[in-house]
């Protein structure tokens, strides 16, 4: 039985929805840092439209495939992602992808795409390889290892030789590049104090030293072009004529780098987590591979016909994935379920709550590729119920160059690796902010 709401009840103008502010000032951003449970206790209270204030201001969470497809899709002019990022991102990230909206960004999203879909992938297809190649070799050379580090470091030398134009194999570069980058993205939730020791201030170095890298890279790169993204993003131009400048290369550059790195990390080592755990669909997964490895060499080609492992890595994208949700700005006021939002409040969409709706999947709490099987095809019920890399037209712009990479090395690692997981560790995912 459906509880009926005030607003339904009476027909008055809706009404904002039920639930609390908090404290002055901080409202409940506190519970929202440290409470993995934060939004689910507060559905539970309220419904699945609720109201709170965090990180300084008022805030809307929207729960469900139909929360999804109102924000992403039916009413997207209503949001701004500009408005959805904390102050810190737009001085650290600078005024790329993320931050933009509008006739903007749609402009800028089509000089980007050509470096990250199509053609460009076969350029990246033997970087990808020979990286993943000689970390498998160097994993498995050791006895134990925690894979969530080492597959930081893989994954970032990948997006650094591609996205920033580093050299391949160049281990103190890469280093380097790493720790800067770790400053800059420690400072995307630290307190914006701009002394010389504060967590703020080695962001904003770290920033400014990938920004000069990724400059002289560009320099030698309108010299001599190279078979990586950066080089594409020198080159590409709409079909205005107009390409993107030096100081734009440089700031979306960087945001690939943060919008992907972390990302792909954390979906590689969910992969290699739920492979370990389920012997029976590790094995299909490698008659999958056997029966494909008959053929001509490992190519993009074999990548398409990999439709059992295509179905593992939404099963992971499902229950694990990596960005749980997602936030806009109101930039016009709405009604959605009977209640109204103003503009200047944000919104949040939860991606990992509707990858478990009871009434879309089946069993939401098993690791059963099988659901996407077009016999079963689970998340084709409703719209908007598999959303780990977004929706509408703010889609996951790097979605074929993850799914490349984590296709060559799933296919590395189920040709020729055996492993197994520690006994008794804690492998709970940890959302930062939690
Ligand atoms: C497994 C890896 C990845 C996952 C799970 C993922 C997930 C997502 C999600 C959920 C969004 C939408 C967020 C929202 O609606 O608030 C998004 C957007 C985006 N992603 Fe990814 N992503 C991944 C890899 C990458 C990579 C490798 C790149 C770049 C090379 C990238 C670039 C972007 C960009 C630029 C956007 C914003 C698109 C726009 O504003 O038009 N992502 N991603």
């Amino acid at each position: 039985m459906n509880q009926i709401n005030d607003n339904q009840k009476t027909n008055q103008t809706p009404s904002v929805p039920p639930g609390s502010f908090g404290l002055p000032w901080i409202g409940e951003t506190i519970d929202f840092l440290t409470d993995a449970n934060f939004a689910d206790k507060r559905e539970a209270k309220y419904g699945s439209v609720f109201k709170t204030n965090i990180i300084g201001k008022p805030t809307v969470v929207m729960c469900g495939a139909e929360a999804n497809q109102f924000i992403l899709q039916t009413h997207f002019d209503n949001f701004s992602w500009r408005e959805g990022w904390p102050q810190n991102f737009r001085e650290l990230l600078g005024e790329s992808l993320f931050l933009q909206d509008g006739a903007e960004h749609q402009k800028n999203r089509r000089l980007l795409m050509p470096a990250f879909h199509g053609t460009a992938l076969n350029n990246y297809f033997a970087t990808m390889m020979e990286i993943i190649d000689r970390y498998l070799d160097k994993w498995s050379k050791m006895d134990n290892l925690t894979m969530l580090s080492e597959m930081k470091k893989m994954t970032f030398e990948i997006a650094s030789v591609l996205l920033l134009g580093s050299d391949m194999g160049n281990d103190d570069q890469i280093t380097e590049l790493s720790k800067n980058f770790s400053d800059l993205t420690a400072g995307l939730f630290a307190l914006p104090i701009k002394l010389p020791w504060t967590t703020y201030s080695k962001a904003v170095r770290g920033r400014d030293f990938l920004l000069k890298h990724i400059e002289t890279e560009i320099i030698s790169r309108r010299k001599n072009p190279q078979q990586d993204a950066l080089s594409l993003l020198i080159q590409t131009q709409d079909e205005e004529g107009d390409s993107l400048d030096e100081a734009q290369i440089k700031v979306q550059a960087l945001l690939m780098l943060f919008a992907g790195h972390e990302t792909t990390t954390s979906m590689l080592t969910c992969l290699f987590m739920a492979l370990a755990q389920h012997p029976d669909i590790l094995n299909q997964a490698r008659l999958e591979q056997e029966g494909l490895s008959s053929e001509d060499n490992f190519n993009l080609e074999q990548i398409k016909k990999m439709t059992y492992l295509d179905r593992i890595l939404k099963e992971v994208e499902r229950l694990y994935p990596p960005v749980p949700r997602g936030f806009r700005g109101v930039v016009k006021p709405f009604v959605f379920k009977g209640y109204s939002v103003p503009k200047g409040w944000q919104v949040l969409y939860r991606i990992e709550k509707t990858h478990k709706d009871k009434n879309i999947y089946s069993q939401p709490e098993i690791f059963d590729p099988e659901r996407f099987s077009p016999e079963r095809a689970e998340h084709k019920k409703v719209d908007y119920s598999l959303v780990g890399f977004g929706g509408g037209s703010r889609f996951c712009l790097g979605y074929a160059f993850a799914q490349l990479e984590m296709k060559i090395f799933a296919t590395k690692l189920l040709r020729g690796f055996e492993w197994e997981l520690e006994p008794n560790q804690d492998l709970s995912l940890k959302l930062i902010p939690s």
